[in-house]
């Protein structure tokens, strides 16, 4: 058997990837990039902020790059223990507990929420990392109606006459479109039905919510003890890293049988002195929230004046549709030609099928060049 026969299978799915116009190709960015940046997750510009640098540049010298170890062995600096309280005391939950990534912290969280007999109800848009979970707990799981209310208390009938514990995931603002799960009713039904609700808060932290604290402390049911928070450092904290938050039972639990936080290495120590202080200008920063929400509506006005079919943002996110795969990559790519990088989504990873540029706001990019890319968007579509 010729021992290379399975990357002739490779290529054969490649080339109908590329035929399908599904081709992924890394974009190198350079250091002093002159790119406008609608595509990142950087929402309040705190990747490059002097106080985030300067903490992270100084935890380096202090403690090196690595952590050494998982977080039970050597992994856990000051700059750890400090962050985990301050997440927690911002959020609002009894206790947190960070994690390299936020995939991590959505598989663990899962994982922990979820035994065999549990039925797992999990938004139909809801991000990788949650199907993931999901999947590893082979549980049975419904895939219910993104955003239906209807659809998740049909399941949890479902559940209670089978007497099963329920376990509901959901994102606040969802990853793709933008739009926002009704947290509070969903705590609403969920409760009623004595099922817990985990919200991957992703996307609403440091964007929405009291002092930035997300989607959950919007809705006013932070600090529940059917609440479970997970989030991550990679958006508006402008660095990396997951964050589980929730009762203090269940961050013990955690720690001590948590396979995806005891197994594998804590987050390097400067990045989480970084996100320690990106939390300072996060929670005091009603301004650069302010300017957030006003691009989004600028956004909405400009491209929806021009024709096109834009999603309501409720954070730093929205999409634009575009009729095809392959349209949306060139439009992708004569903006970036332009000098303005943008998302570019296309199925798998569009839930529902349909290709779009995804938009997303940093308001550490002048409001000159932004206003710039979005003539550019405008000027450039199919
Ligand atoms: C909703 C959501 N959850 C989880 C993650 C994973 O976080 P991380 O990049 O820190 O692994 C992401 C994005 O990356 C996300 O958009």
């Amino acid at each position: 058997m010729d021992p290379s026969s399975w990357l002739a299978d490779l290529r054969d799915s490649a080339a109908a990837r590329e035929s399908a116009g599904l081709r992924r190709r890394l974009q190198v960015r350079q250091p002093g990039s002159d790119m406008i940046d609608m595509a990142g997750n950087d929402y309040l510009g705190l990747a490059r902020h002097p106080a985030v640098i300067g903490a992270a540049v100084t935890a380096l010298h202090e403690y090196g790059l690595g952590a050494t170890g998982s977080r039970l062995v050597r992994g856990t600096t000051a700059a750890h223990a400090e962050l985990d309280q301050a997440l927690a005391e911002w959020l609002g939950a009894e206790k947190a507990l960070v994690y390299s990534s936020g995939y991590l912290a959505n598989l663990g969280a899962i994982r922990a929420l979820v035994a065999p007999e549990t039925l797992v109800i999990s938004d139909a848009y809801n991000h990788a990392s949650i199907v993931d979970g999901c999947r590893a707990t082979r549980a049975p799981v419904a895939i219910t109606k993104h955003l239906s209310l209807v659809d998740i208390e049909s399941q949890l009938i479902q559940a209670a006459a089978q007497a099963r514990p329920a376990v509901v995931l959901t994102e606040s603002i969802f990853s793709v479109d933008g739009d926002l799960a009704p947290l509070a009713d969903l705590h609403r039904l969920t409760r009623s039905y004595g099922a817990r609700l985990l919200v991957d808060d992703a996307h609403g932290c440091g964007v929405i919510g009291p002092a930035g604290a997300g989607g959950v402390a919007a809705a006013g049911i932070a600090g529940e003890p059917d609440v479970i928070i997970t989030m991550t450092l990679s958006k508006s904290f402008g660095a990396a890293g997951g964050v589980v938050a929730g009762p203090a039972e269940l961050i013990r639990h955690l720690i001590e049988t948590g396979r995806t936080f005891i197994y594998d290495t804590g987050m390097p120590p400067a990045v989480a002195a970084g996100a320690r202080a990106a939390l300072d200008v996060i929670a005091a920063g009603d301004d650069l929230r302010a300017e957030l929400h006003d691009r989004g509506r600028r956004i909405v006005s400009v491209l929806s004046a021009a024709g096109l079919d834009v999603s309501e943002p409720r954070g730093g996110v929205l999409s634009v549709l575009a009729p095809s795969p392959d349209a949306a990559l060139a439009w992708a790519a004569a903006c970036r030609d332009r000098g303005i990088a943008v998302g570019c989504f296309r199925p798998p990873s569009t839930p529902d099928g349909s290709s779009r540029l995804r938009l997303t706001i940093n308001v550490g990019v002048a409001r000159a060049e932004f206003e710039h890319a979005l003539d550019v968007i405008r000027e450039t579509a199919p």
